[in-house]
This record gives structure tokens, sequence and C-alpha cells, in this order.
């Protein structure tokens, strides 16, 4: 079988992991194209890449052209938020299989669309939620689905970050409700995913409140979350932009009858408390999995996730963070942004929302 053939369309901040990806998974990919609307940005990854591997991508600024030209299996979108689905929609319209960087889109409607066109041409789609590659969430999760937390009563996640005004700055779209949404849709959606994942994937209600307390931006920089799954458990977010004065953690802790699991550090990627009524042979994995926090809060996961995307597509499999596990999380958020707009309780089910619903004045508390 050939490599698969992948473009990037996106060479921002978050490019150099998903080049790392592609250096990391080159016995069974190849970057075939880079594109960003600014042509310096897609020649220095094409450049990246080259310097890696020997191969150097070809370079556009315009995905449309690229896809004419280009004989690729899958395109990467790591775009502005606001522009996935769009972008993500034309790759599939024209038969190629998508990873989108997070979050998939900012409206359910638009989500709903891109799985359910993702589904009609029989194409993959997949969402880059790298963190449930990380080890010790692996480890959480298997431990999850052995049941060895018996009846599980609730769970947290804490993304306690700090994003300053010349993070925002670095980027009109960032902060703004047309192109991003606030810290719970940009920092805090990997760990509201993670909890969902492992609190059993079936939100039932959600409550929030959420405001723009320190960061003059238009969306919010600090949300608590309540969320109820339909299996009763309870999961709770504490999500801030704001701590002073550097990032601080992201912890996610689940709690059952018989077992305590808290994996933390900076990016959710350290063992703190691991406490069972059993005891099972990956214990002893999971006592190494202690150590170091990642070089930057990204972590490595999108290597992982890169190479679980490109095996399930070939083997004619959902990938592990598909469209369908992609939008949870998405859901939830734009349930706690309705929830903060309405003052009221929010069903998850048959939610139809968007971050364009929102306006400044919804998360004013200054
Ligand atoms: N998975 C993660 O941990 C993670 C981390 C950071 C960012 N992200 C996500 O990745 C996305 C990009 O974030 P970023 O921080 O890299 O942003 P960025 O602003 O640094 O980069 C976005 C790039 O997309 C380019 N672009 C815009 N429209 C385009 C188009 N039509 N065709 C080609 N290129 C286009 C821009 O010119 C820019 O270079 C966001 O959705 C963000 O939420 C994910």
């Amino acid at each position: 079988m050939g490599l698969y053939r992948f473009a990037l369309i996106g060479c921002g901040r978050i490019s150099k992991n998903h080049i790392a990806a592609a250096v990391f998974n080159r016995e069974i990919m190849e970057l075939a194209a880079v594109c960003d609307t600014v042509k310096e940005r897609a020649e220095q990854k094409a450049e990246d890449y080259f310097k890696e591997t020997g191969t150097r991508p070809a370079v556009y600024t315009d995905y449309k052209e690229m896809l004419e030209k280009e004989e690729i299996d899958c395109c990467s979108v790591a775009a502005e938020s606001g522009y996935h689905a769009k972008i993500a929609l034309y790759c599939i319209s024209k038969g190629k299989n998508v990873l989108v960087e997070k979050p998939m889109a900012l409206s359910t409607k638009d989500a709903e669309k891109m799985i359910s066109e993702a589904k009609s041409k029989k194409v993959a789609l997949g969402v880059c939620h790298q963190n449930r590659f990380n080890p010790p969430v692996w480890q959480l999760h298997n431990a999850v689905l052995d049941g060895r937390f018996g009846k599980i009563v609730n769970g947290t996640a804490r993304i306690l970050w700090n994003r300053t005004m010349p993070y925002y700055r670095q980027a009109p779209w960032r902060g703004t409700w047309a192109q991003d949404g606030g810290t719970l849709m940009n920092q805090c959606i990997h760990d509201i995913d993670l909890l969902q994942w492992n609190l059993g994937g079936r939100p039932d209600t959600v409550m929030a409140m959420t405001g723009n307390y320190l960061r003059d931006i238009e969306a919010e920089d600090f949300g608590a979350v309540v969320i109820r799954f339909k299996n009763g458990a309870i999961g709770i977010v504490e999500g801030s932009a704001c701590v002073y004065p550097k990032n601080l953690e992201e912890t996610l802790s689940i709690f059952g009858e018989t077992g305590t699991a808290v994996i933390g550090g900076l990016a959710v990627n350290r063992i703190q408390t691991w406490n069972f009524k059993d005891s099972a042979p990956q214990d002893e994995e999971v006592k190494k999995l202690s150590g170091n926090d990642p070089k930057d809060v990204y972590g490595s996961g999108h290597n992982a996730l890169y190479r679980n995307f490109i095996l399930s597509a070939r083997a004619g499999r959902a990938p592990l963070v598909s469209g369908e596990e992609g939008i949870k999380g998405m859901k939830i958020i734009l349930a706690a942004y309705k929830s903060q707009k309405t003052g009221m309780p929010v069903k998850y089910d048959g939610l139809e929302f968007s971050s364009t619903d929102m306006s400044p004045s919804d998360v004013k508390v200054r």
C-alpha cells in the first residue's frame, strides 16, 4: 500500500504539531501539500517538513486550487475555528477524508452537516482531540471500560491556564464569537472532551455561569459548567484563561464507588492519584506515568492521533475521535453558552445553537 497523502490547510501556531506528526508517521504517510493564505507560512512549513524528511510538499495559498492539482487522500484543517466547517465541507464534497482541528465547528448545525456529509460521501472525519492519546488518559479510560470505578459518581475538569492580551492580539480571530468563542471553546474543550468520554459519553443537561472578567475579548475568559449525564454521573468544569501569573494545571479527576483517579500536570499528562479497590496488571505501568509535563500544553498526542486516523481510515473503521465523538465536547460548550445566555439549564439532545448566537453583553461582568 502506498503512503497516505495528506494536505495541511492552515499553517499557523498549531501547524508545527501537524508537521511533527507527519514526520513521526512518515512510513505510512506523506505530507504532499501545504496551504495558507499567507504564502510565507506555507513555505516555512514545507521547509520544516523537507528538513526532516527530504521531501518538499507543494505550496499553495488556495485550497481549492490545491485539491484540483494534487492527489490527496486526506486534508488536515488547521485554519481559524470559524472556517473549519466551510473548508472541511468543501474537502468532503471533493471526496477527501478530513482531519479537523478542534473545535470541529462553532455551531451544532455545521458540525452535524460535516458528520452527515462525510457519511454520505463515505469519507473518514476525525477531530484533533489529541489528549485522548496521552498515556495516563489511555490508562484511565481502560480502567473505566474495565469497570474498576464501580458506580461513577462524578468527574471534574479543571483548566486553570493563563492567556494574556499579547496571546489574543497575535491573531485577531481569538476570543471573538464569530471565529473562536471563549476559553471554554478554545482552551477547555480538550478536558471537557475527556470528561464526557470517561463519564459515559451521553450528556443530558448542562448548566453554566460564565463571564468576561479580565481579558479585552468578546467572549468568556472564565466559565463554570455542570453537566448531568444520562447515567446519572455529574461532570464539573472549571475553565479559566485568567490564572495569575501563568498556566497552573489541566486536570481530569474521576470519582467512583471503588476508584479515584486524578490526572494532572500542566496538560493532563501526569498521574497524581490512582486508587482502586482491586489491583490490576496495568497498575505497574501507571506508576511510571507520573513524570514530566510535555514541552508545551499541546503535548505530542497529534502523533498517535494521526496514526490512529490513517490506520482506521485504511481499515474502513471510524477513528477514535470521529466526527460523532468530536461533536460532543463542542455541543456541551454550546449548551453552556446557551445556559449562560438564558440563565436556564439546557437539554443536550436536540440542541441547536451557535457561538454567533452569543454577544459580548451575554458575558459582561464588568
Ligand atoms: N489541538 C490543539 O491543541 C490546538 C492548539 C492550538 C490551536 N488549535 C486549533 O487550531 C486552529 C488554528 O489555530 P492556530 O493557533 O494555529 O491559529 P493561527 O491563527 O496561528 O493559524 C491559522 C492559520 O490559518 C490560515 N488560514 C486562514 N484561512 C485559510 C484558508 N482559507 N486557507 C488556508 N489557510 C488559511 C491563517 O492564515 C493562519 O496562518 C484553531 O481552530 C485552534 O482552535 C488546536
